[in-house]
């Protein structure tokens, strides 16, 4: 019997319109011999609704959508409820595929609501996701494990009012060019990189405006790969292809690249 799975995109995070593409991707991708699907959109200010066609993720005429779909928290039931203007339909679902991404969606928040409803569902798990959704725990994670990085000073929101304290501090510490970023985004969102003082300043502003957590690091230089891990625990740990990452611009930013990044397999 086919599986119903429930694809989740869209999300409040400053990434929803990379959701979107990628969700586009991912449904284009999943095998309908196996799975019926059950679209899901996530407005920006967080209402979830239900998706009859494919074709309005693409063009986002999904946000039109007048009917709400609602995941069911209870373990139990293991269902969404569709509410329509005059009737509410249940339906089981067998796992979630969170097409999201940024807060809300990659950090463990929408993991931890799957595994409240013991519904299995695609990704890391709630640790794994709210650790690496947030560059600043990232980073002390693999700095105690011995991973090395790029070098990086804290910032906080905060500590802006005094730029000239933060400035100095950075200076002292980096030669330009450095990449600020904040500890909470992705898809290169609120990520600059400064040659020279006032784009250092420029840049501070910019990150503080997606978080109250922000890093200053040392430019890397080299090719830049991305390689995907699956498994772990008591599963066995596979790996995918390495794939190079190719930027259309001075760094790498998901909604100026033109093309998909290349995945060769290794
Ligand atoms: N320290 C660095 N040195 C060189 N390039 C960097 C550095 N940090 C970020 N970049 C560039 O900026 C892009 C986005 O930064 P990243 O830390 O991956 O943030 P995000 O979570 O938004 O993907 C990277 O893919 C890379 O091209
Ligand atoms: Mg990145």
């Amino acid at each position: 019997m086919k599986k119903t799975a429930a694809v989740i995109f869209g999300g409040q995070s400053s990434e929803h319109v990379v959701s979107c593409m990628s969700a586009v991707n991912v449904i284009s991708q999943i095998d309908r011999e196996k799975y019926n699907l059950l679209l899901i959109g996530i407005t920006e200010e967080g209402r979830w609704l239900y998706v009859d066609n494919e074709e309005a993720v693409a063009d986002g005429s999904w946000k039109e959508s007048g009917v709400c779909a609602h995941l069911s928290p209870d373990a139990v039931e293991k269902c969404v409820y569709i509410v329509k203007a005059d009737s509410v339909e249940k339906v089981p679902v067998d796992l979630a595929f969170p097409v999201l991404h940024g807060k809300w969606g990659e950090d463990g928040t929408i993991q931890g609501l799957f595994e409240m409803a013991q519904i299995p569902y695609v990704g890391c798990g709630v640790l794994a996701s709210a650790v690496s959704m947030d560059k600043f725990y990232t980073k002390l994670i693999a700095d105690s494990v011995g991973v090395r990085q790029a070098a990086w000073e804290p910032v906080l929101g905060s500590e802006l009012k005094d730029m000239d304290a933060v400035v100095e501090r950075i200076e002292k510490r980096f030669a330009y060019p450095v990449f600020i970023k904040p500890s909470n985004a992705g898809s290169s969102r609120g990520v600059s990189k400064a040659a020279d003082r006032q784009s250092l300043i420029d840049g501070l502003r910019e990150a503080a405006l997606h978080d109250t957590k922000i890093l200053v690091e040392e430019t890397i230089v080299g090719h830049e790969i991305e390689c995907a891990v699956f498994g772990g625990g008591s599963e066995e740990v596979k790996a995918s292809g390495v794939g190079e990452i190719l930027a259309a611009a001075d760094f790498y930013d998901l909604r100026r690249n033109t093309t998909t990044p290349s995945l060769k397999p290794s």
